[in-house]
């Protein structure tokens, strides 16, 4: 169809510039005629006036007569005898006052002309022509007839052939558009019977065109009927439905799932001292906690809150949800040289450098080192001290805990371990600088599975083994085998809950655009864009600043209209680039505040602390705009809690492409966060785009985000999972009984 379109353009620019060229050929042509033309008429009247005007030259009545007689032709307005002096000696009435014989002398003149001459020139009632034919006297002196042509016609004719031109490249333009139509119809109807033949017929009958099409069109078919057939046919995925998945599939074994960020913070309150619950800003929580709602089980977690001590029992677990009660934290304590090394040291300016690709190098200590190793193994062992079989299902996730599905697997060998990377896994030439690649590597093959965002992240890890390891890499089933024991690499786009919990006391849209635009002093119809993310550096919060700068630079009429609220949590405020960070948005704002402010307006609010998820969801829904802007992000659950919070389908979300959410959510308006000029157009696109347009666009993202839901995530990795232990069950039985 483009190629139609782009062959019709084509078309249409040669066809204009054909006519364009064809008109100005046209027209030289006809003018040159015309000319020629006017000067055969104008000899062969005054050859035929010749005679009577020399006889009459001395008696003014009869001369005027004999002029009068030249104008009869059509074309002649007016005639004048001038005399050999160059003065007008007789002329019809309505000879122009603007000329006379002295003028068209002395015109002549100036043309270096002595005979014959002829002007084109325009006087006030339209384009004329004017000429001088010499008349030899009786009395030996030269005069001159004086002729006035009216020329408007040619004119006129001029613009009938333009005219005419027109209407036939108007004509072809039809025609050709509907050739194109016709052909780009029929070419479809051939394209479509081609590939349905493609598709229903053996495969060596198809073109070669459609080939890669239809090995992936196959496989999606095939991937959507194994789901089919062993999901069911019930419709979407709820924690419900995840909850029965365990029970059917994995007989309602006990999960025990292990992440250094517990759900749950029990915190004394400043100056109160009493102790309260917060939710943590983090992807891995938000995602997990639904899952252990639904699940129940352990979650084993680093203790982090100033009262997490104070209430848990002997064995160190607290059941949450507060109120709900439905699973366990089971708290590890570190001391502080421990979180140091292990927390702040290896794994946050080690590994999250090693592993985002935003320009930060990594820092790797010996000492660090030690203490993850150290850390993993307490993890580990509480772990393993929570479990009730020999082969529980374990869930370890992210770069915390690199080392922990082997230490398990060495207590626990039959244990089914699902690991989860919430963070991209990136190249093996950049894994490579980690002076202790191979342990983390040997490490994490101590999973049954191994789960990344994407299928780069699950090839970059591959590749990474392919590179570092003794081991036996099995491309077909996506592999990785080692003493006879297989990893599975398989990418799970993880998501959020659906529906999500804390909307249900959240106030509608309207209500929230409302009061946050009180609470924030800006004006009720101020346009509104929304940021939400930790302080780190991997969010690219300066290029999004610095977007919104442009914005105003560029955009005029959005001063004093348009408010940029980013919602900022403190996070690893211990690592010197953190703080670096945290200085550098701070002062970033203040000049763009200072650069556009005016009175009360700031374009940048910046409210630097801990919002609860229920205070974060209003800010989603007041808002006309949500910027996600990773400069390298695994998958970032903002942008589908965006797409969450708007039930009325409206507000737009601009999303860096180096997130792992840009590959789901293609509706979003995808940017390259450091194309500051790109990120700013994207943002003056999305304040005027229409609501038709937003309503479609968040429409579609959110049936996907509905439908690929975070249960759905967990029930993948948990069906696999059970596949794999009936796989292993019946491989040990065959075992057994081999001689
Ligand atoms: C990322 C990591 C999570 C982590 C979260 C918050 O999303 O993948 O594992 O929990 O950041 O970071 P924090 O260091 O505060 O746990």
């Amino acid at each position: 169809m483009l190629r139609n379109i782009s062959t019709f353009l084509g078309f249409l620019v040669s066809l204009g510039l054909l006519s364009w060229a064809g008109l100005a050929l046209l027209t030289g042509t006809t003018r040159g005629w015309f000319e020629r033309d006017l000067e055969l008429r104008t000899a062969l009247a005054v050859d035929a006036a010749r005679a009577g005007l020399v006889a009459r030259w001395e008696e003014p009545e009869l001369l005027e007569k004999r002029l009068l007689d030249l104008t009869r032709d059509e074309r002649i307005m007016a005639a004048a005898a001038c005399s050999p002096a160059g003065t007008t000696h007789s002329s019809t009435e309505v000879f122009p006052t603007v000329l006379s014989c002295e003028t068209l002398f002395s015109r002549r003149r100036a043309d270096g002309e002595r005979g014959n001459w002829a002007r084109q020139i325009d006087l006030p009632s339209g384009p004329a022509r004017v000429s001088l034919t010499p008349l030899l006297l009786s009395s030996g002196g030269e005069g001159a007839v004086a002729l006035v042509h009216d020329t408007s016609y040619v004119e006129r004719r001029e613009k009938t052939a333009r005219n005419i031109l027109v209407a036939v490249f108007g004509f072809l333009v039809l025609g050709a558009a509907a050739i194109t139509v016709i052909s780009g119809k029929l070419a479809r109807r051939d394209w479509t019977r081609d590939l349905r033949r493609a598709l229903l017929g053996p495969a060596s009958l198809a073109g070669d065109e459609f080939k890669p099409l239809l090995r992936d069109v196959r496989a999606l078919a095939q991937t959507l009927a194994e789901e089919r057939e062993r999901d069911g046919k019930n419709a979407r995925w709820s924690a419900e439905r995840l909850r029965s998945t365990l029970t059917e599939h994995l007989h309602g074994e006990r999960i025990v799932l292990l992440a250094n960020r517990e759900p749950y913070v029990h915190q004394f309150a400043a100056g109160t001292g009493a102790v309260e619950v917060l939710h943590p800003a983090s992807g891995l929580v938000t995602a997990l906690e639904p899952v252990m709602r639904a699940c129940s089980g352990v979650w084993v977690a680093h203790g982090s809150g100033s009262a997490d001590r104070s209430v848990v029992d002997s064995h160190d677990r607290v059941a949450v949800p507060p109120g709900e009660e439905s699973y366990q934290i089971r708290r590890v304590w570190l001391t502080e040289e421990e979180e140091n090394g292990y927390y702040y040291g290896l794994s946050n300016e080690g590994l999250w450098p090693l592993c985002h690709l935003a320009d930060a190098r990594p820092t790797f200590r010996a000492e660090d080192w030690e203490n993850y190793v150290l850390v993993n193994q307490r993890f580990s062992d509480a772990v393993c001290d929570e479990v009730d079989v020999d082969d529980p299902i374990i869930l370890v996730q992210d770069y915390h805990f690199a080392l922990a599905p082997k230490m398990i697997r060495e207590r626990l060998p039959r244990a089914t371990i699902l690991v989860f990377w919430h963070i991209p896994w990136p190249n093996a030439e950049r894994i490579g600088i980690c002076p202790w690649r191979e342990e983390l590597i040997a490490g994490l093959l101590g999973a049954s599975i191994l789960g990344f965002h994407t299928k780069q992240h699950c090839n970059n890890f591959t590749d990474s083994v392919d590179a570092f390891m003794e081991t036996r890499i099995d491309r077909e089933h996506q592999a990785i085998v080692q003493g006879g024991r297989r990893t599975l690499v398989r990418p799970y786009p993880i998501s959020i809950e659906w529906p999500v919990r804390w909307l249900e006391h959240t106030p509608p849209v309207a209500s929230c655009r409302e009061t946050i635009r009180r609470e924030l002093g800006l004006a009720p119809d101020c346009l509104l864009g929304v940021g939400v993310d930790r302080l780190d550096y991997t969010k690219g919060i300066e290029e999004r600043l610095s977007a919104v700068d442009a914005l105003l630079e560029d955009s005029p009429h959005l001063r004093g209209k348009f408010t940029f609220v980013q919602l900022a949590a403190p996070s690893r405020t211990k690592i010197a680039r953190y703080q670096q960070l945290n200085d550098r948005v701070t002062a970033l704002a203040a000049q763009i505040n200072e650069r556009w402010g005016d009175g009360a307006y700031r374009p940048i609010v910046l409210l630097r602390s801990h919002h609860e998820p229920a205070e974060v969801f209003r800010f989603y829904r007041a808002c006309d705009l949500c910027y996600v802007s990773s400069l390298h992000d695994g998958m970032n659950l903002v942008a589908k809690e965006f797409v969450a919070a708007r039930e009325d389908e409206e507000g737009v979300l601009i999303l860096s492409e180096f997130t792992g959410a840009a590959r789901d959510l293609t509706e979003a308006i995808v940017v390259n966060p450091y194309d500051i000029k790109q990120a700013s157009a994207a943002m003056a696109l999305a304040l005027r785009m229409p609501l038709s347009e937003q309503k479609l666009r968040m429409k579609s993202m959110r049936r996907l985000v509905s439908e690929f839901n975070v249960y759905r995530w967990a029930g993948r990795m948990l069906v696999d999972a059970a596949e794999l232990r009936r796989k292993e069950r019946t491989f040990g039985r065959l075992a057994a009984v081999r001689p």
